[in-house]
């Protein structure tokens, strides 16, 4: 990252969720070392406290701050929303990151399938939310960015969102992969929407990193994922192309785009489909009682 990208960030306000360890602890690092506000949400309090003191360390820097909710909770997220909004009057970039996989079916406060709740829909809830500010910060300032950190496996879900994995027959690999693909969906459609406000939104993947995502399974999946984690990114090098979609100044008027790492990619044309993008607005907006 060039200095100049690094200075881009002084005086903007960045937001991650997640944040607490993994890929959106090591964003949030990187946010803060190049001069930006970072605000935090974890569900922990003494997570969020250890990450605060870490990110200040690591950083040197004291704008680092903490909002604490249970992203898989809509009520939750929407609460998050205010907190953020009654505190800073500028969004300049906005990071859903949070996410998780559940092999065994679970369900979110609200009664949703976990995955599609912690995956997905509090990364609509939070930036629907946040929207009007983030288009304010834009208009003030020439751009405001939406990155939702997604995963390539989004291939392996089917195209349309009528169906969401319930308790009966439930299959945690095939949640995460349509959870996944909504985040997608929903970044491709929103960027539409906000083009001419200077909101711009784009998905990326950030490749297999080993990080603790998948840990809380249990026994044989802990197994393979211990595997898969040898082979895998470091978390410094997961954060870098959130980090340049974020920061860097090539990026300034993109969006709408998808990137795998620093790669851009031709989306599945299935996820520009008016009748899926349509289906999953309508599920989403029903869901999040906007
Ligand atoms: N790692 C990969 O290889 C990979 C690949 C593709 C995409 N991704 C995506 O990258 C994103 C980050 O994943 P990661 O690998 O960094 O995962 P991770 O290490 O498991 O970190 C997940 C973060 O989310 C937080 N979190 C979990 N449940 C929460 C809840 N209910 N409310 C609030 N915060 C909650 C965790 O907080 P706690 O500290 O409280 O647990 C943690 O800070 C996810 O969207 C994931 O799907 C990861």
């Amino acid at each position: 990252m060039s200095t100049a990208d690094a200075d881009a960030m002084r005086g903007k306000i960045c937001l991650v969720s997640g944040a607490t360890r993994g890929i959106g602890q090591a964003t949030a690092l990187g946010l803060a070392r190049r001069g930006a506000t970072v605000v935090i949400i974890g569900r922990s309090a003494e997570r969020i406290k250890n990450t605060l003191a870490l990110l200040r360390q690591e950083s040197g820097s004291s704008c680092i701050e903490g909002i604490q909710a249970d992203l898989s909770s809509v009520v939750e997220t929407r609460q998050a929303a205010a907190t953020f909004l009654a505190k800073y009057a500028r969004l300049d970039v906005l990071i859903n990151n949070v996410g998780g996989t559940f092999l065994r079916y679970q369900a979110s406060p609200e009664g949703y399938e976990l995955t599609w709740a912690l995956d997905y829909l509090n990364h609509f809830v939070l930036t629907q939310q946040l929207l009007d500010l983030l288009k304010d910060s834009a208009a003030k300032s020439g751009e405001a960015r939406v990155i939702e950190i997604t995963s390539s496996i989004y291939r392996y879900s089917p195209a349309g969102f009528t169906r969401l994995q319930g308790q009966q027959g439930y299959n945690g690999v095939a949640a995460y992969a349509q959870a996944k693909r909504a985040q997608l969906v929903y970044a491709l459609q929103l960027a539409r929407q906000v083009q001419r406000s200077g909101v711009r939104v784009n998905a990326v993947t950030p490749g297999f990193v080993a990080t603790g995502i998948a840990g809380n399974n249990g026994g044989g999946a802990n197994l393979v994922m211990g595997l898969i984690r040898r082979f895998s990114l470091p978390v410094d090098e997961g954060a870098r192309p959130i980090l340049q979609l974020a920061c860097a100044a090539q990026y300034k008027g993109v969006s709408g785009r998808y990137f795998y790492r620093f790669q851009e990619q031709k989306p599945d044309p299935s996820c520009a489909k008016p009748e899926h993008v349509e289906q999953l607005w309508r599920v989403s907006t029903e869901m999040a009682v906007l």
